[in-house]
């Protein structure tokens, strides 16, 4: 089966109202790639801004983050109504440093993955192992885990639209990136254990990303990996070069 890519660019705490918009002022010309889904993930204020400054392209916006309930006494969360109602399609879940920062689980991650399937945002769920974990060898039980816990309750007609994305911790923001071996590996792990927990179809349907470290060097070997359909991308998405990585097949 053929998936189109989808390369998302991951903001993290960066630009402010401001910038974001001359930052997509910038990258709208440069990231005008029909063959892929163009995702930016943008800080919670940044989301009204970024997308009237998307309007007319194919840049299309996620959240980094969203809590689980509809509404009430949650200071400082963010719900799945005023996302959708803000035009936002994705949202990052689980990301490494939201476990690590934040102390969400994967039981977390679990009932904000339900949520966002009930409200039709697109989850980019994030996994990925430590450093320590690679050397003792116990990277794919991790992973493993973090997926079967993170799609708990999901259906397969929901994972097929999914993204997951393979973020090994110790090649985010360190310029280390995995080789395209070790990621194709894990990638290729992450759709076996899709495929136990549901089926063939439904592990061949969902998108699996590669995030840590990419650029548009190794973006085009990572991208041509049998079970890497795109990349979360987060330092190079905040410059010009991510449209060398959108369009990395050019
Ligand atoms: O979510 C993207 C990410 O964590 C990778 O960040 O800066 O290594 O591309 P970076």
């Amino acid at each position: 089966m053929s998936r189109k890519k989808i390369i998302a660019g991951n903001w993290k705490m960066n630009m402010t109202p401001s910038e974001a918009v001359k930052l997509v002022e910038t990258l709208k010309p440069l990231v005008a790639n029909e063959d892929v889904d163009v995702v930016f993930c943008v800080p919670a204020i940044d989301i009204l801004p970024v997308v009237e400054a998307a309007k007319g392209s194919n840049i299309q916006v996620g959240a980094e983050n969203m809590y689980f309930e509809e509404k009430g006494a949650f200071t400082g969360e963010i719900s799945p109504n005023m996302l959708t109602d803000a035009g936002v399609k994705y949202v990052v879940l689980g990301h490494s440093e939201r476990r690590e920062y934040f102390a969400e689980t994967s039981e977390t991650v679990n009932k904000k993955m339900l949520k966002a399937f009930e409200h039709g945002i697109t989850p980019i769920m994030c996994c990925g192992e430590t450093l320590a974990q690679r050397e003792q060898g116990v990277t794919m039980d991790f992973i493993r885990q973090q997926v079967k816990v993170g799609f708990q309750n999901v259906t397969a007609d929901q994972a097929k639209t999914a993204v997951i994305a393979y973020e090994p911790i110790w090649a985010i923001g360190t310029g280390k990136t995995a080789t395209t071996e070790q990621a194709q590996e894990v990638c290729a792990g992450i759709r076996a254990c899709i495929a136990e927990i549901y089926d063939e179809a439904t592990a061949a349907a969902i998108r699996i990303q590669y995030g840590g470290s990419v650029n548009a060097k190794t973006a085009p070997e990572l991208f041509a990996q049998a079970d890497i359909d795109g990349g979360l991308v987060g330092g190079a998405s905040l410059k010009a070069e991510f449209g060398d990585i959108v369009n990395y097949n050019k």
